[in-house]
């Protein structure tokens, strides 16, 4: 039995389960790993310095394509504070152009944390259209950046709530909410659920809830084939939901488990605070951010950023990616069987 859903469908993948991004940190390991069993891998963005901001993109695209034929896609951050969102824009959509395996494979963009217009503007990117089957998704976590992103004409969003890891937003809607406002103004609008999934049950909910699929970091974090530290994955199986605050990062709101170093950031407030401290981010903050990242890649969880989701609260082993997702399949199938029979 499969779960054939638009997104399936769209991606011909056989699961409607996508790796959700988690840069600056590497997710080729695990893209691959996720695209080999049947879902869609996502390549994380790297390179927040600026310099060859494609470079990596490029790697992992080409070890994707010698590794499997499956299809996979990559995130963009288009952040005002990526000092590479221009060159990223224009220059990713030639380099898929030009290798016919990669043109083939890559079907994705996922563009988050900054403008959902900036893709649609490179021209490069609408020749990519034209002779290739890509589809540009961007992060949506509220409804009226759910309505610019239809206005910049994407095929679909990720409607990413605020229990989710990582980078957010300051707007604080929760996934469940979220949804079924999104569900409601855009129906038949492509969409991907994200933010606090890790089990069959969810996933089950996000297909009630009218998404397509489910994107999750946290869950595949605590994967044997994610390229996270050990001891990183070490805090995911006793983590509980509460263990995780939002906190003040270089690109924005971030959701982090609090340890040293999350507890001498401040809480993010409001919109107007956040683009007042946008302006006032310094190279110097920036710097101190990677430097964290850094850290936690060397294993350093006190001192660095452990990006994580509240989805902790129900992640309770360290499997292969396979079964992570035969197994999210089988209850979600088991869920909706046990739910239709409730109607009589
Ligand atoms: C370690 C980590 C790094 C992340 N980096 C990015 C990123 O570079 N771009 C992005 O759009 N989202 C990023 N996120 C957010 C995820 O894409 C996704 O929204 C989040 O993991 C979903 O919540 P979950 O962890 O409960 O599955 C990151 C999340 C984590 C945990």
């Amino acid at each position: 039995m499969v779960i054939e859903t638009n997104i399936t469908k769209m991606f011909g993948i056989k699961h409607p389960i996508f790796s959700a991004p988690m840069g600056p940190f590497f997710t080729r390991e695990l893209a691959l790993a996720v695209s080999e069993a049947g879902g869609l891998g996502v390549l994380s963005n790297v390179n927040l310095s600026g310099t060859n901001p494609t470079e990596e993109h490029l790697e992992s695209m080409k070890f994707m394509v010698e590794h499997t034929d499956k299809p996979f896609g990559l995130n963009i951050l288009t952040s005002r504070n990526n000092p590479g969102v221009k060159e990223m824009v224009r220059k990713i959509p030639k380099l898929i152009m030009s290798d016919p395996k990669i043109k083939e494979q890559c079907r994705y963009i996922l563009t988050s944390a900054g403008s959902s217009r900036f893709l649609p503007g490179s021209k490069y990117f609408q020749e990519l259209r034209k002779v290739s089957e890509i589809k540009h998704f961007h992060v949506a976590p509220a409804v009226w950046l759910a309505q610019k992103c239809v206005a910049s004409k994407v095929d679909g969003i990720v409607v990413t709530g605020t229990e989710g890891g990582g980078h957010q937003s300051f707007e604080k809607v929760t996934t469940l909410v979220l949804l079924q406002q999104v569900n409601k103004i855009f129906p038949d609008l492509p969409k991907i659920a994200c933010g606090g999934f890790a089990t069959g049950e969810g996933l089950a909910a996000a297909l009630s809830l009218g998404a397509g699929a489910i994107a999750m970091g946290s869950r595949f974090i605590a994967s044997k084939q994610s390229e996270f530290h050990d001891n990183y994955k070490a805090l995911v199986l006793p983590g509980k939901p509460q263990d995780t605050a939002l906190y003040w990062g270089a690109f924005g709101p971030i959701r982090l488990l609090k340890n040293k170093y999350a507890l001498a950031h401040p809480a993010p407030g409001s919109k107007e605070d956040m683009l007042e401290r946008e302006k006032s981010i310094t190279m110097d903050d920036m710097i101190k951010d990677l430097d964290a990242y850094e850290k936690v890649y060397k294993g350093d969880t006190e001192n660095g950023a452990v990006l994580l989701g509240q989805s902790i609260g129900i992640i309770d082993s360290i499997e292969n990616v396979n079964d992570i997702i035969e197994g999210i399949i089988k209850h979600a199938e088991n869920v909706i069987r046990k739910n239709s029979a409730m109607v009589k």
